[in-house]
């Protein structure tokens, strides 16, 4: 091998060392930024657990999504349960889970056997704890601005100046 072909080769190692260094560096930089997941539950252990027998119990999951999970063999567009209790109060959702009527709380323009059902007839404890748990499930703020700028882009087609 001649000299010249040698300072090549270690030149062009050298260089695709340098650029390792620099990708790796940049990923650990991703890292730091990364905010994580933004959902998460204000509630203990014990009600998280209760809730989640109840919330299989009563099939909520066949229309509802929570932590991104929900039964893949339903498809009813119902909302995501995810950050709920930034959007409503624990006495609006036991009003809600209470209500004979649940539509004349929020009204629906589904077909019927896809609308939110009644759950009045649960026991007192059981309507108290959905709502409990409900209520603690909670969205981070940067998340929430982030969908409010992307909805706001998308409909208006201009950027979103808070
Ligand atoms: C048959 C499907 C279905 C089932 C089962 C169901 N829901 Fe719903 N739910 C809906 C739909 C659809 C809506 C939106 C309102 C409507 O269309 O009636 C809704 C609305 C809600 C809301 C209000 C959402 C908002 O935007 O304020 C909450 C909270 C909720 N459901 C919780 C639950 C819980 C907890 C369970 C189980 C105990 C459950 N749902 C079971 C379909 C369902």
């Amino acid at each position: 091998m001649k000299k010249g072909e040698k300072g090549i080769l270690i030149g062009i190692a050298v260089v695709s060392l340098g650029m390792m260094l620099v990708q790796g560096f940049m990923v650990s930089q991703e890292d730091e930024k990364d905010p994580g997941i933004p959902f998460y539950s204000t509630a203990s252990k014990e009600v998280q657990s209760q809730a989640s027998v109840l919330y299989r119990k009563y099939d909520c999951r066949d229309c509802h999504s929570l932590w991104g999970l929900r039964n893949i063999m339903q498809a009813v567009p119902a909302p995501s349960l995810d950050g709920m209790g930034s959007l409503r109060s624990e006495d609006w959702l036991y009003a809600y889970f209470s209500a004979e009527d649940p539509q004349t709380i929020l009204p629906s323009r589904l077909k019927k056997r896809f609308q939110m059902p009644s759950f009045a007839h649960l026991p007192e404890a059981e309507r108290r704890l959905l709502a409990r748990y409900i209520a603690s499930l909670k969205v981070e703020d940067w998340y929430l601005k982030e969908t409010q700028k992307a909805e706001y882009e998308k409909l208006t087609g201009e950027e979103y100046q808070p």
